[in-house]
């Protein structure tokens, strides 16, 4: 035994995923009955320590010994069976599941490119992305995330990334299958079958991307790392691909669920929507409440180096850790009023990008696209409201936003 298994009478496996209706339609009262309960929780099939406390997951992440490479963890844990078993995962792994030094070494070739600066510099184009797909919409009430959240993300990361654009839509739905699978404890056979397929048809995209790029270089992602594997940094092919993916994958979903969750939550608290319009400089106060409020990255994982204690919890040598950024970023021990969506929070500062070492390397850049995604989506409708559709979340673990959600262009 580790941690604390309190299964009897708490929820466990899929009822603490996205998968369970309930969990779906609103995780928070879970998330606060495990960390008022059992904030070192054994989850048991597959085996994890549910961590829900912010001062135990920031730790954790911090913790400069931890793994994070799911090969590492012990037979019949989450990380090993779920994450490394997944469809989507790559052996050898991208950087999110690498360990030093191939983890450094991997993000260092990519990390200029997303530097503040360098992520700010993308500002004007990202308003101008926005702006020329809201062009698109003439209807009165449409659906956001196919139309206008979804297309954002992915149109920017193409454009970082060097890829014509007759590609986006293509690219869109691989890395949507892609993800689909990755944290998903009981995947359909089809799911997994779909997830493979794409993932194979993304790395030979890549690859021909890598060998026109190595004749053809020009002012984008993939020619820099072709530069940096030329300059002879260790970066094979593989590597390239892998990273490739990474990117795309990594900036997609999240993307898109931070811009829905965001409409979505000043829809519901008018007044706050108010506050905005009036002064629309407090959009970056805005999306970094919305990325505590309603994170649209739920956990991250990490695997014990070493025998530790959690929560007044043991736990063992090579046991998965499920860190719930969701949860803790609903800690009343570090906000106030946790559960009050208020954009003008000063103890705004979330767990909603991970941390430690591999701390969201596109924190900057997805900051950037929802302020101006939203700033252009408020500035063409001024009365934008609920469509009579509604709206409904999807089911991807480890995300969380909307799979339909219908909005009107008048009130
Ligand atoms: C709202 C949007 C996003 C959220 C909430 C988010 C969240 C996260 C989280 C939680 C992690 C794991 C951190 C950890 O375990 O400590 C991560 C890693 C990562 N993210 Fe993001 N992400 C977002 C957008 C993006 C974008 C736009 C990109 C790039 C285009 C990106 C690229 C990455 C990469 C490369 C990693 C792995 C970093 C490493 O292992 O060193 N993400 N992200």
């Amino acid at each position: 035994m580790t941690a604390r298994d309190d299964s009897e009478d708490l929820p466990h496996g899929l009822q603490l995923t996205s998968l369970d209706e309930s969990f779906r339609a609103d995780p928070y009262p879970i998330l606060k009955k495990l960390r008022e309960q059992a904030p070192a929780y054994l989850d048991p099939e597959p085996r994890r320590v549910f961590v829900t406390r912010h001062n135990d997951v920031k730790t954790l992440l911090h913790d400069k010994k931890i793994y994070m490479d799911p090969r590492k963890a012990n037979p019949g844990t989450f990380s090993r069976e779920v994450i490394a078993g997944s469809a989507g995962f790559a052996d050898p792994p991208d950087m999110l599941f690498l360990d030093d030094p191939d983890h450094q070494r991997l993000r260092s070739l990519v990390s200029g490119s997303f530097r503040p600066k360098r992520a700010e510099s993308w500002r004007p184009s990202i308003r101008d992305v926005a702006n020329s797909v809201l062009d698109g919409i003439q209807e009165s009430e449409f659906e956001l995330i196919s139309r206008f959240a979804g297309p954002v993300p992915v149109v920017v990361i193409a454009r970082m990334l060097g890829i014509d654009e007759q590609h986006y839509q293509q690219f869109k739905a691989w890395s949507d299958l892609v993800v689909l699978t990755g944290f998903n404890p009981s995947p359909t056979v089809e799911q997994t079958q779909r997830a493979h397929e794409a993932r194979s048809a993304l790395n030979d995209f890549f690859l021909r991307q890598i060998e026109y790029r190595t004749s053809n270089p020009g002012d984008d992602l993939i020619s820099d790392m072709i530069r940096s594997e030329q300059e002879g940094e260790t970066l094979t092919d593989t590597e390239i691909v892998n990273q490739c993916r990474l990117l795309l994958v990594a900036g997609n979903v999240t993307t898109t669920d931070l811009i829905g969750n965001t409409v979505k939550a000043l829809l519901d608290h008018p007044e706050q929507m108010r506050k905005l319009r009036e002064d629309p400089s407090l959009i970056v106060n805005t999306i970094e409440e919305v990325l505590r409020f309603d994170s649209p990255v739920t956990n991250t994982s990490r695997i014990t180096d070493r025998e530790m204690t959690v929560s007044s919890c043991p736990v063992q040598k090579g046991e998965s850790l499920h860190l719930s950024l969701a949860a803790a970023n609903r800690d009343p021990e570090a906000y106030a009023n946790p559960d009050t969506f208020d954009i003008e929070r000063a103890d705004v500062q979330h767990l909603a990008f991970g941390g430690g070492r591999h701390l969201c390397l596109g924190a900057h850049l997805a900051r950037i696209e929802a302020q101006e995604a939203i700033g252009a989506l408020l500035e063409r409708y001024p009365s934008l409201s609920y469509g009579d559709k509604g709206f409904f979340h999807h089911s991807i673990p480890a995300f969380r936003g909307m799979k339909e959600f219908w909005v009107k262009t008048q009130g």
